[in-house]
């Protein structure tokens, strides 16, 4: 797919991040598998695009994910809406189908996709391009909320914060896991917003680096100040005091407060509870699967070995070696200080 925009200079853009967008009839994604070296979008048209934009990265973050399957389930229609009523319904369970086997941890891909078979179930007796129509309003009021939801949660996190404060977050819950603002980073724009000095520390985020391309990218472009550092050295910082609160944010909650976040997250969790450090996870609520009791019966994504054998094209790793590469992990309800969601923030309980 050819890039639509491409500018080498970020730092000369003043834009705002606009993670989705919506332009002469197409889906744009910024394209995160190259920020933070090319900041360019790339365009989609079909369900199985957009199914592909999600599976390989190009969009990622639990409520981005939501978003982008929103918009494929209306392009779907849109790309469709001409066939017959029957041909139409097989194509879009074919959509659906597609964009749910993209990925499996994020629950908000399949709370996104519930919500746009509500609403297609419900206008299903318009004829196509009408419903085609209903399908792409309703998958911009996803993300119009998902600002929203964001900004509230924002406001609720921010008090939890003091003035001064050095908090820690682990991969990239901000605008570019959302449709804008961010969760965990969107707490603490809301905190810079209310006047509050507040400094990050960002783990890189090993293999994908997240934290290295994404989140510390988000926090130079809005002068936040930010400092990198490898995954393995918040343990050091924490001992000597440098760390006053970690907020994450979530890909999946169960029932009994355990939280399925990027790999890594639970380690920084214990280290945390060890130096008595605040935990928070910032997340709305339609990342809460009531369906799923605890951590155990969340789905854990493996990804491909060579994400873990280097970088790109570079490779690092002995040839023939054995890779594990779970994605996400889950950390205990008891290790959490408080969930924070649009509604407020809550300490999970079992
Ligand atoms: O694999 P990713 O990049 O999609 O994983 C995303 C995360 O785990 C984020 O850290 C986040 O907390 C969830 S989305 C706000």
């Amino acid at each position: 797919m050819n890039p639509i925009f491409d500018a080498n200079n970020l730092s000369m853009q003043k834009q705002s991040v606009e993670t989705l967008r919506w332009r002469e009839g197409r889906l744009e994604m910024i394209d995160q598998r190259v920020l933070p070296m090319h900041f360019e979008y790339l365009a989609y048209t079909n369900a199985k695009e957009v199914a592909e934009g999600i599976r390989s990265m190009v969009v990622r973050g639990a409520p981005a994910i939501g978003c982008a399957a929103a918009y494929g389930v209306a392009l779907e229609a849109i790309a469709s809406q001409h066939q017959t009523t029957d041909a139409f319904k097989q194509t879009m369970e074919k959509g659906f189908e597609l964009l749910a086997q993209s990925r499996p941890t994020a629950v908000n891909l399949f709370w996104a996709l519930q919500r746009m078979r509500a609403c297609w179930e419900k206008a299903s007796s318009a004829p196509p391009p009408q419903i085609a129509a209903i399908l792409l309003e309703e998958a911009h009021e996803v993300s119009r909320e998902d600002v929203r939801i964001n900004r509230a949660m924002g406001a609720f996190g921010a008090t939890l914060l003091s003035d001064g404060a050095r908090v820690l977050t682990h991969c990239n819950a901000g605008a570019l896991a959302t449709a804008g603002h961010g969760t965990a980073l969107g707490v603490f724009r809301s905190a810079v917003e209310a006047g509050k000095k507040i400094s990050v520390i960002a783990d890189e985020t090993r293999p994908f680096l997240q934290g290295a391309r994404l989140t510390a990218w988000e926090m130079v472009q809005e002068n936040i100040p930010v400092t990198l550092i490898t995954d393995n050295m918040a343990g050091f910082m924490m001992s000597r005091g440098e760390i006053d609160a970690v907020i994450v944010g979530a890909d999946r909650v169960a029932r009994n407060g355990d939280v399925a976040n990027k790999i890594g997250t639970y380690m920084v969790a214990v280290l945390a509870k060890r130096h008595q450090i605040p935990f928070y996870v910032a997340c709305p609520i339609s990342t809460i699967d009531m369906t799923i009791a605890t951590g155990k019966d969340i789905p854990i994504e493996e990804r491909a070995d060579k994400e873990v054998k280097g970088f790109r094209e570079y490779l690092w790793a002995a040839e023939g070696v054995q890779i594990r590469n779970p994605s996400f992990d889950v950390t205990p309800q008891e290790l959490i200080t408080a969930i924070i969601t649009e509604e407020g923030y809550f300490k999970p309980s079992a």
